[in-house]
């Protein structure tokens, strides 16, 4: 039985040094010490041997458990040891590595004048206010004052869903949804998309952006129509720009008018730029019709309002000379990257 105990002993120390995981560790302290191991089995067969010799073999027994135990719980300190090393070895990074570059970003063209346009208005008092893209009929034509019969509407190539509901083809309906919401005094500009059926050319495309403005109440004057425009112009192109308010007409604005700049590349003379004309339309604005007014229930009588609606892509290629519209929509990065 001592040689039994001494081959057991010696062959668990040797499988114990050939382990390599945990669980290999916990299959060696099951084959050996567990309730079915080989040296519970010995350890069964006491009973058989002789009196004398039972203390004997009991207490070597009992020191061949404690070495393979203790050879055991040092063995599992070792593996764990050697497998945190090992992570640490694949979790090891190089602070000193030089990062991967990220390429940035820039704003768009159409948002870096919007943005501007917007501080200006921002900074005359005006909020910004947004309306839907998907319009209905009456916000788009029938509250502006242009009924279906309208010859108005023939020049807006409208894109309709259904009898009522169209893609908006201006940023006119917010006027009519904000002052239906909101009582007097209002000052909003309203940026968006628009949406006309148009061949795509270097001046037209379907789609294209807006910029509504209003102001609605008690005592508004055509003065402070051409105040706020000309405070307006001569922040965007600069306090030398010269404005031009020329008649003109709206279905929703009476009396209307349309702004002219003086070309500021001919200053007037005539040239490539302006066509020749000296000056270069950039808006059509008006005094806020009495019917729209009473459209959205705010008494004619009491309150008067102006308002005025302009072409973004317009303005942006006349403040970086882009002479085809098309390069704002197509998103070339070798266009984009020169703003
Ligand atoms: N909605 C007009 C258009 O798309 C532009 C416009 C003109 C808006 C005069 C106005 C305005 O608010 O008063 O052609």
């Amino acid at each position: 039985m001592k040689q039994q105990l001494e081959t057991i002993r010696d062959s668990a120390l040797q499988e114990l040094a050939e382990t390599k995981t945990q669980a290999e560790l916990e299959g060696l302290r099951v084959k050996y010490l567990g309730k079915k191991g080989e040296l519970t089995a010995i350890l069964k067969q006491m009973g058989k041997i002789s009196a004398e010799e039972r203390p004997v073999m009991g207490q070597l027994a009992n020191e061949v458990r404690g070495v393979m135990e203790d050879h055991m719980a040092q063995r599992a300190a070792q593996l764990k040891e050697e497998s945190l090393k090992a992570r640490l070895e694949a979790e090891k990074i190089d602070v000193t590595m030089p990062g991967v570059p990220c390429e940035l970003g820039a704003k768009h063209p159409l948002s870096i004048v919007l943005d501007e346009i917007k501080e200006i208005f921002v900074g005359m008092g005006f909020e910004i206010v947004e309306g839907p893209e998907v319009e209905l009929d009456y916000y788009n034509f029938e509250a502006l004052n242009i009924p279906k019969d309208h010859p108005a509407r023939d020049t807006q190539d409208t894109f309709y869903i259904n009898d009522n509901i169209v893609l908006r083809t201006q940023t006119s309906p917010v006027q009519i949804r904000t002052m239906e919401k909101q009582k007097p005094p209002i000052r909003i500009i309203s940026p968006g998309r628009v949406y006309r059926s148009d061949a795509v050319d270097a001046t037209h495309s379907p789609l294209f952006h807006q910029i509504e403005g209003l102001v609605v109440d008690k005592g508004i004057t055509f003065a402070d129509l051409k105040g706020t425009l000309e405070t307006f112009v001569k922040r965007l192109y600069g306090e030398d720009s010269v404005v031009r308010f020329r008649p003109h007409h709206f279905p929703f604005t009476e009396p209307s008018a349309e702004v002219d700049v003086q070309c500021f590349n001919c200053h007037g003379e005539g040239c490539r730029l302006c066509k020749n004309e000296g000056w270069i339309e950039i808006l059509g604005c008006g005094m806020v019709h009495p019917k729209v007014l009473s459209n959205c229930g705010i008494d004619p009588e009491k309150y008067s309002g102006f308002a005025l609606g302009m072409g973004l892509e317009r303005v942006v290629m006349r403040r970086y000379n882009i002479d085809d519209l098309r390069l704002f929509y197509e998103n070339d990065v070798r266009f984009l990257k020169q703003f």
